[in-house]
């Protein structure tokens, strides 16, 4: 991994930006300041061991606040920016789009136009290793037919939710102000995570603390519609080698390949529950709760992601079963520490 670089982390307190944060620490000496603002969705718990460390600074705050950022940006002068700060709940998003539309849109265009007015003070050395990082999504794309080939990056931007409509919205400004004004952004469309500290809301840890907890988990639909999952650290490897060798302008799917439905998906976590002896019975019928679809639900994710293993030479390493694993067992953990 490169050294020596300032790393500015927004949205480092959440599930992925603070699983970036903790790779970072644990695989390098590079300095990262945190800024996060610190909504529901965030968790003290998932940095509480990192910020005690010298190279990390974390601030309380809003990408959308021009000071803040300025005031940020002259102090550290960071060589890297990843963006994962947004509001990210499907569900809220159906409820309440209005603060998707000020995270993922007007805050993130406030970010980058304060970016930009940095970036276009740098000296020549400074400027030519800059580079800013949109955290994306592969919902973008909107839904795939059941029997269609996984999408590269050369697929339409074609969002069904106002959650990925507004972070297609947030990609597409990244893309303006490259070709616009040179500024060296970069967007990645990453498939659904999985992994340690995930807000109780998303489906995994939701179907794991069921379980957990003897309720009934509920199934969108039939349960058929297909994801495909990533196991968060293979992702921020993926970040790390795209923030040095990406290129700005262009977009960057990362995916594990391994699709799954959502009941396929429930059947799965109850054999392992089972396999580590916190269940007796796999009968996923005992377990599930089907409900009435979600509107507008797209039935099938499904990314190509060959771009980047062949410029960045990178590939998961955590395999499907291994990864749900180390989820539940951090599910299990916390549980256990509260
Ligand atoms: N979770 C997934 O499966 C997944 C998959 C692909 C892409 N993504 C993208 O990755 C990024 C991170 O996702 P996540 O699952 O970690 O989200 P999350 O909801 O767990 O965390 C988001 C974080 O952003 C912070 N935040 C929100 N608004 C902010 C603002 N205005 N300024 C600063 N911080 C703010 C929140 O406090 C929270 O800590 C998002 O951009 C999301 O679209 C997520």
């Amino acid at each position: 991994m490169f050294s020596n670089k300032t790393i500015l982390v927004t949205g480092g307190a959440g599930f992925i930006g603070s699983a970036f944060c903790r790779y970072i620490v644990n695989n390098s000496k590079n300095k990262i300041i945190i800024l996060d603002k610190m909504t529901y969705a965030s968790n003290m718990l998932s940095i509480k061991n990192i910020i005690k460390n010298n190279n990390v600074v974390f601030v309380k705050g809003s990408i959308g606040n021009k000071i803040l950022v300025e005031t940020l940006l002259k102090k550290h002068n960071p060589n890297y920016v990843l963006n994962f700060a947004a509001e990210t709940h499907v569900d809220n998003s159906i409820k309440n789009p209005e603060t998707f539309i000020k995270t993922n849109i007007v805050d993130t265009h406030n970010f980058l136009n304060t970016l930009l007015e940095f970036y276009t003070k740098l000296n020549e050395a400074d400027a030519s290793c800059f580079k800013f990082l949109q955290i994306s999504t592969d919902e973008v794309y909107g839904d795939i037919e059941f029997n269609a080939k996984p999408v590269d990056e050369s697929a339409p931007y074609r969002p069904s939710s106002p959650y990925s409509a507004s972070k297609a919205a947030g990609d597409l400004l990244v893309k303006a102000y490259f070709i616009t004004f040179k500024f060296p952004g970069l967007i990645s469309n990453c498939s659904n995570n999985y992994g340690p500290f995930q807000h109780n809301e998303k489906f995994i840890p939701k179907i794991i603390n069921n379980i957990l907890n003897k309720k009934k988990i509920p199934v969108y639909g039939d349960g058929s519609q297909l994801r495909e999952w990533i196991y968060v650290d293979d992702h921020c490897e993926a970040l790390t080698k795209l923030i040095e060798i990406g290129k700005p302008g262009e977009n960057y799917n990362i995916g594990s390949g391994k699709e799954i439905s959502n009941l396929e998906l429930i059947k799965f976590i109850l054999k392992i529950l089972k396999d580590l002896s916190v269940i007796n019975t796999v009968d996923e019928m005992k377990y599930v709760k089907f409900t009435n679809d979600r509107l507008g639900h797209d039935k099938r994710y499904s990314i190509n992601s060959t771009k980047i293993k062949t410029a960045c030479n990178w590939n998961i390493s955590t395999s499907f079963e291994c990864g749900l694993i180390k989820t539940v067992s951090s599910i299990i953990n916390v549980k256990k520490n509260l």
